[in-house]
């Protein structure tokens, strides 16, 4: 029986959580742990989907439920599918579970039910495609909130030759639509950190403008209530001596959804417009860690870590818990900040003794995982007998 299985990398923030959101400066990292997704058909077409053995539930899992209105629409004779979802990402808690789960789930969708192209030839080029979301695509539909089906973006191409399994899978697809479901869970405001760096792994780099210094991947953009944002995505290659330093990840357990925090800080701004400047500050603290990354000076790195950490405590995201395991790391490590939306969650702390600041930050009360820099993104771990669905070749393109 057919099966696949994808998985992506967590994320951690070194820089710029919450101004990226409003088109601030902001990188992240992919780090070690992960979250694998496998799909297979159930064995009776009678049975709803199933996660892990249990019913769906599309309120408990909101990104799954957006990604099948994507890509696995019933409507369309799609069959039901079960979901094994594993991995070392604690959910609801600042490391990017949410997005990799998304990514992960984009993928194994993809390489499922395979894609149309209007030409054979260079597939990840999104021109042969006649079907799939891709940067270089007009794709605003797929961000819509409501909950009606939003169908498989259909290009004006025709559908001439079809292709299923690993080589169907486009990284920028993935990300596409990580972003595009977190901003649905978001209410609308999501930037594409999370997404893009659960997708690409390594380090990738949001910014206001296109940066010369750093490999491009592509602009998003994405309209929100007060205005349009514009994000240029870029990918950070690491010196040598990134292998010196490593991420230390405390937990605080205090639960944590981004979505609160992301509208917390919203309804900051509208009551006082001029708090607008702290978040411009975070973006000129992010603007000098990044030089600081490219040099290679990491005490300067986590220097600048640490000072938006303060941005954020005064941008009322930080929290008692959060403070504490900060505090216990600092002596061991060269910077430590919150990472994702605070308020809970996680903090990170960047060190060159990995051992000393996680028996820190536990003595502390923190559960710690260690992490290196840049880890690898997605990846198809199995693929096996593709597809298990197809749409119709006859299905007239949009
Ligand atoms: C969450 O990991 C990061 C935030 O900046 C939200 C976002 O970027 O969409 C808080």
């Amino acid at each position: 029986m057919g099966q696949v299985t994808a998985s992506a990398p967590g994320k951690c923030i070194l820089f710029g959580e919450h101004a990226v959101v409003y088109g601030e400066p902001a990188v992240a990292v992919a780090i070690e742990q992960r979250i694998s997704v496998t799909l297979a058909l159930l064995e009776s077409s009678e049975s709803p989907w199933k996660i892990d053995g249990i019913h769906f539930n599309a309120r408990k899992h909101p990104h799954v439920q957006a990604l099948r209105n994507r890509m696995w629409q019933s409507s369309q004779g799609a069959p039901n599918l079960s979901i094994q979802i594993h991995g070392d990402i604690p959910p609801a808690s600042g490391l990017g579970s949410s997005a990799a789960l998304s990514v992960a789930a984009g993928a194994a969708l993809r390489c499922a039910r395979g894609r149309w192209y209007s030409e054979p030839g260079d597939i990840q080029n999104p021109e042969t495609w006649a079907e799939g979301y891709a940067h270089s695509l007009e794709h605003a539909e797929i961000y819509t909130l409501d909950r009606k089906e939003v169908l498989a973006h259909r290009l004006n191409a025709s559908p001439n030759h079809y292709l299923s399994g690993e080589e169907t899978v486009s990284e920028d697809e993935c990300a596409l639509l990580g972003h595009a479901v977190e901003a649905v869970a978001q209410k609308g405001r999501a930037s594409p950190m999370d997404a893009s760096t659960c997708a690409h792994g390594g380090v990738v780099l949001l910014s206001d403008q296109l940066e010369s210094d750093f490999d491009f991947l592509y602009t998003r953009t994405l309209a929100m209530d007060d205005g349009e944002r514009t994000w240029h995505l870029h990918s950070i290659d690491l010196p040598e001596a990134s292998k010196e330093v490593f991420l230390v990840i405390g937990n605080t357990g205090v639960y944590a959804p981004t979505s609160q925090q992301v509208a917390k800080v919203a309804s900051a701004i509208k009551a006082n417009p001029e708090r607008i400047k702290e978040i411009e500050t975070i973006g000129l603290i992010a603007r000098r860690g990044i030089q600081h990354l490219k040099n290679g000076d990491y005490e300067a790195v986590g220097r600048a870590m640490s000072e938006n950490q303060i941005m954020l405590q005064g941008l009322g995201v930080s929290c008692p818990e959060l403070e504490n395991l900060i505090r216990a790391a600092a002596p061991t490590s060269l910077g430590a900040k919150l990472t994702g939306a605070g308020g809970g969650g996680c903090m990170v702390a960047l060190t060159r003794n990995p051992k000393q600041t996680s028996e820190a930050i536990e003595l502390a009360g923190g559960r710690t995982l260690i992490s290196k820099f840049g880890n690898s993104g997605l990846s198809i771990e199995k693929c096996e007998n593709m597809p298990l669905w197809s749409s119709e070749r006859s299905m007239p393109p949009q």
